[in-house]
């Protein structure tokens, strides 16, 4: 069966004066139907940017250069504005990595609650607001009828997060990509949504493409993982081969940033030594040689593409557990 979403070879770019700067280049993943999807990778590594991507929704200075966004096998870029709109919001729903600028400050939740469901649902004014009220409890808001009457800023972040859960959820997506959903939350909120994330997965059969820079949320969630590093897929796998034999050397590096999976604290601090470079457009081969700790004895040229070294197991580099890849 076709995966449900199919990123093929995507190219980015943003505008820099009378420059144009790559942000991404060649990313290529899937999303199957039902299925959690997590793109992984530090900061500054590109997965916003992808993500926006397949909703048109990069920033006017942004340009998809290349590529395919494949959606139920239909090229989402060769898709007019019109048809695009559709698509957004009811097959594919969102959750931003700012909540602050997800929700319109003048007008209450309720009323942004039901606009999507009366416009794609085709639902009355009375229809949509029993069902906002319905999925405002399935996120953990007690007094849902009380919420619908408020204001955005008169909710508290784990509050407005649950908001745009119930949102992104009232025209039963798809797929929803969730994109550093829980940052700005406390841990317990965060597992909250986490579970929250599950259970709706397990009972609507939606899909979701989750973003973190958390090794941890991989690890509770993921059933496939995608890392990404200087705006490239560099390996992809399901969730246990990834966590227990990752083979890109940038990928072992996450994990050994990792203390201990389960610590709250410490699993935030990546303690890999260096940055994300910056400009990336015109590095060739590996672009994490710099910070590799296998440095000039790597003997792994990256070539442009990712290898499938065992079925389903897709990486740019080798090196497994005590085998130095071969
Ligand atoms: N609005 C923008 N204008 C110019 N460059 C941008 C913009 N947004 C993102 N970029 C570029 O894309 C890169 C990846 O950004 P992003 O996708 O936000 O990373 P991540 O989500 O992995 O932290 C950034 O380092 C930056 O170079
Ligand atoms: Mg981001």
């Amino acid at each position: 069966m076709p995966a449900l979403l199919s990123i093929r070879d995507l190219e980015i770019s943003f505008r820099n004066g009378k420059k144009m700067t790559p942000a991404v280049s060649g990313v290529s993943f899937d999303v199957n139907a039902g299925e959690i999807v997590t793109l992984v990778g530090e900061s500054g590594s590109g997965k916003s940017v992808t993500a926006l991507s397949i909703l048109g929704l990069l920033a006017r200075q942004g340009k998809i250069t290349g590529g395919e966004i494949l959606f139920e096998g239909k090229n989402l870029l060769s898709l007019c504005p019109a048809e695009l709109d559709m698509i957004r919001g009811k097959e594919i729903a969102m959750i931003f990595q700012d909540i602050m600028y997800s929700l319109n400050p003048v007008l209450t939740i309720g009323s942004q609650m039901t606009e999507g469901m009366r416009r794609h649902l085709g639902y009355t004014k009375e229809q949509a607001q029993q069902e906002s009220v319905r999925l405002l409890k399935r996120t953990g808001i007690r007094d849902a009828e009380g919420m619908m009457k408020k204001y955005p800023h008169m909710c508290s972040g784990g509050m407005r997060q649950r908001v745009m859960i119930a949102m992104a959820l009232s025209c039963k997506p798809k797929l929803l990509i969730a994109d550093e959903p829980t940052t700005a939350l406390d841990v317990t909120i965060q597992c909250q949504i986490m579970e929250l994330l599950r259970s709706l997965r397990e009972e609507t059969g939606m899909a979701v493409l989750l973003i973190t820079h958390d090794i941890g949320i991989v690890a509770e969630m993921a059933d496939r993982v995608a890392v990404m590093y200087a705006g490239q897929c560099v390996e992809e796998a399901d969730a246990e081969t990834l966590l227990t034999r990752p083979a890109h050397a940038y990928t072992r590096a996450l994990m050994q940033a990792v203390p201990g999976l389960h610590d709250d604290k410490a699993r935030r601090l990546y303690a890999i030594p260096g940055f994300v470079p910056q400009v990336y457009g015109d590095m060739t081969g590996c672009r994490f040689a710099p910070r590799c700790p296998h440095g000039e004895s790597c003997p792994w040229k990256d070539d442009g593409r990712m290898t499938e070294i065992a079925p389903g197991h897709l990486s740019r580099c080798r090196w497994e557990e005590g085998g130095n890849g071969v």
